[in-house]
């Protein structure tokens, strides 16, 4: 069947399709049936269902008789080490560790927060939980102590699993002050945290709260993986949105292990047995779905990488590793790919490895430019497959259906959509678009298995984010068209969501940070263009009458403030002070046309601004940061 056939048999059946694909799980008791429809917009897939993710991710392979096989390889640059684990140890250690937290008391149900770096331990940690049915919510590391107490609020875990620290290239992360200070900042506490102690820093625990990752795992019996009903959740994990306060992504035990088991082969094209290799990190999806969850779950080997694209030790790793580890396909974002293009643009590196082993590359979490392509494709005479997806979604919504039919290739477009995913784009009225016709990417409901059902505590948030603009789909946050071939293409965010390194983030969260400087009256960020990152958040602070202090003094502490409450990931280091903020006359402030002229880009003057000069000024503060000098 080609990918016309098969997205076709979705389309007429789209029940009989996702039941299929759950004859690929293992259920300790099957699913009556697959889509549960809740009333009110809302679904739930294989909700009657009864399953343990860990046992499909892990245990089935060892009884299946391949405990033999490497499931992680961790491949860490930055501390030069290499270490493999099999599935039978995968099995062992993850068995031990869900032991450990038993005893402590942890339950199905009960959340946990996990706080690690690239280590296999942060794998095992998610899978242990998965194995108690415990809700794991995984917080990246480059997010501040006030990050993870917003998460620690909203989640109330009953413990938290953290590394004692994390190394960047020449910088070590210290997560335990900061697991510390997120836990002073947070009103909920945890009842205990896990420890788990690294050579580069050992931390100092805390008397009767913290415990050590392998003192605690001592004389503990082995957990069992426990059932879980197929609309349990699996995990959390937090996203941005347009306020400061992360959305909390569910993800649904059942949808999840099905929906992700089928992309491996129809979309990364990967038999099991093969290595697969998500250059991404576990606290983003990307991480979650294709470090973690999908490849264990078909019986790949997945690669852990510590390290960056370049300077880890140079612009070669990602070729060392593919060839070293025999890669079949890889996963990256285009930022990865442009710092590598900076410092070897001619891809002399990639002449130094032997790829051959390699299929296919696949890019996603921001939009992928056509000039990282075609490079992409020169060096490494491999399909480059551009896929988008979203945190929501878990999984991808238009990608290349590679295992399927390789269709051809448009530069510029993630492809067409998967089954599952009805796309379409709606004007701002709700009413279809033409091909060729730009407007907001919406899905018709219901979304597939291991999309999101809701948000975590907040039902309310989930339909006005997403369901409330067009009844009846669910609203992407993303603006694009489709063409006369069914070709998606993704032009920008809707929202106030900037993606900065492949990251997303939210310009809103920023302006609240910088207006609680005690000097800064009124504020606005925006995302500007850059050639490595994609975007970069751009602050514009307006002082509170009479704070007559240097403006270069005031932006510094912007600067450290954004960093101090977010984190270094929001990677906030523009920032000017203006006497005023372009607006409409109703007080709405102009973000979309800042954006143009710092990126030097024709715009039409609003007819509705209140004051045109102000945006000169803005001009010249722009031109100070370095933009808008076209
Ligand atoms: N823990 C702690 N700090 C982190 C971190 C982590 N896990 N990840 C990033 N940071 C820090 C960095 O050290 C940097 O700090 P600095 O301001 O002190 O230099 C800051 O956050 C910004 O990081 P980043 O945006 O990653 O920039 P960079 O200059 O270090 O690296 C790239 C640039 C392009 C090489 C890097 O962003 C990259 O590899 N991106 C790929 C992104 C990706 O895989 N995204 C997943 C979605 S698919
Ligand atoms: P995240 O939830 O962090 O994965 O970010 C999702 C958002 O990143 C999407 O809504 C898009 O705005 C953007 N994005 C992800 N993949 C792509 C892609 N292939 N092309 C364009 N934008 C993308």
């Amino acid at each position: 069947m080609g990918y016309q056939e098969v997205y076709q048999s979705w389309k007429s059946d789209p029940e009989g399709f996702w039941m299929q694909q759950a004859e690929a799980i293992d259920w300790d008791r099957k699913p009556s049936k697959a889509l549960f429809d809740k009333g009110n917009d809302l679904y739930e897939w294989f909700a009657d269902g009864l399953t343990n993710t860990c046992w499909n991710a892990v245990d089935r392979h060892v009884e299946a008789g391949r405990g033999g096989q490497v499931a992680i390889i961790h491949d860490s640059p930055i501390t030069g080490t290499l270490h493999k684990i099999t599935y039978s140890e995968l099995r062992n250690r993850v068995a031990r560790l869900a032991g450990a937290l038993r005893a402590k008391g942890i339950e199905k149900g009960d959340r946990v927060i996990i706080y690690m770096p690239m280590v296999p331990e942060a794998l095992e940690a998610m899978l242990a939980c998965a194995r108690l049915g415990a809700i794991h919510s995984v917080v990246f590391g480059g997010f501040a102590a006030n990050e993870l107490a917003v998460r620690i609020d909203d989640a109330k875990p009953k413990a938290i699993i953290a590394a004692s620290c994390g190394l960047e290239p020449g910088r070590v992360v210290h997560y335990k002050p900061l697991l510390d200070g997120a836990i002073d900042l947070a009103t909920h506490k945890p009842d205990f945290c896990v420890i788990f102690q690294r050579e580069q820093e050992v931390a100092r625990l805390e008397d009767g709260r913290d415990v050590d990752w392998h003192g605690f795992q001592y004389g503990v019996e082995p957990a069992e993986c426990v059932p879980v009903e197929g609309n349990h959740p699996a995990y959390v994990l937090y996203t941005s949105g347009t306020t400061g306060a992360p959305k909390g992504v569910i993800r649904h035990t059942g949808g999840h292990l099905v929906a992700l088991n089928w992309t491996m082969k129809n979309i990364y094209n990967v038999d099991p047995g093969d290595v697969f290799w998500a250059a991404s990190d576990v606290g983003w999806v990307v991480g979650h779905s294709y470090i973690c969850y999908a490849p264990l779950i078909h019986g790949n080997t997945t690669i852990v990488f510590e390290g960056k694209p370049v300077g880890t030790p140079d612009a070669g790793t990602f070729w060392r590793v593919i060839s070293e580890h025999k890669v079949r396909s890889f996963f990256t974002a285009p930022t990865a790919f442009r710092a590598v293009k900076r410092d070897d643009p001619k891809g002399e590196f990639v002449k130094k490895y032997d790829i051959s082993c390699l299929n296919a590359i696949y890019l996603a979490g921001e939009r992928a430019d056509p000039d990282t392509i075609e490079w992409a494709q020169k060096v490494t005479g491999k399909p480059i497959y551009d896929h988008w997806w979203q945190t929501e979604t878990g999984w991808t919504i238009a990608g290349m259906p590679a295992g399927i039919e390789a269709l051809p290739v448009k530069i510029g477009s993630p492809s067409v959509p998967m089954p599952g995913y009805d796309v379409r784009i709606l004007d701002e009225a709700g009413h279809p678009m033409k091909p060729g016709e730009l407007g907001a990417i919406a899905v018709k409901l219901p979304l597939p298995p291991g999309t999101l059902p809701t948000l975590w505590n907040a039902e309310d948030r989930f339909r006005k984010s997403y369901l409330s603009h067009f009844p009846g789909y669910y609203e992407t946050g993303d603006a694009g068209m489709i063409d006369e071939d069914g070709y998606l293409y993704i032009m920008a965010r809707t929202d106030d969501v900037i993606n900065v390194a492949g990251h997303r983030l939210s310009t809103g969260g920023m302006e609240e940070v910088l207006a609680a400087h005690p000097d800064v009256a009124e504020c606005a960020v925006i995302g500007v263009t850059d050639e490595l990152k994609g975007q970069l958040p751009m602050g514009f602070v307006c002082l509170t009458t009479g704070v007559n202090r240097p403006h270069e003094e005031v932006t510094k502490e912007c600067v450290k403030l954004v960093r101090d409450k977010i984190g270094p990931v929001a990677a906030f280091k523009l920032c000017a002070v203006v006497d005023r903020l372009p607006k409409t006359r109703s007080g709405k402030i102009l973000r979309a046309t800042m954006v143009k002229i710092a990126d030097s880009e024709d715009f039409k003057m609003p007819a509705t601004i209140d004051d045109p000069a102000i945006l000169d000024e803005i001009k010249v503060a722009l031109q100070g940061l370095g933009y808008a000098k076209g």
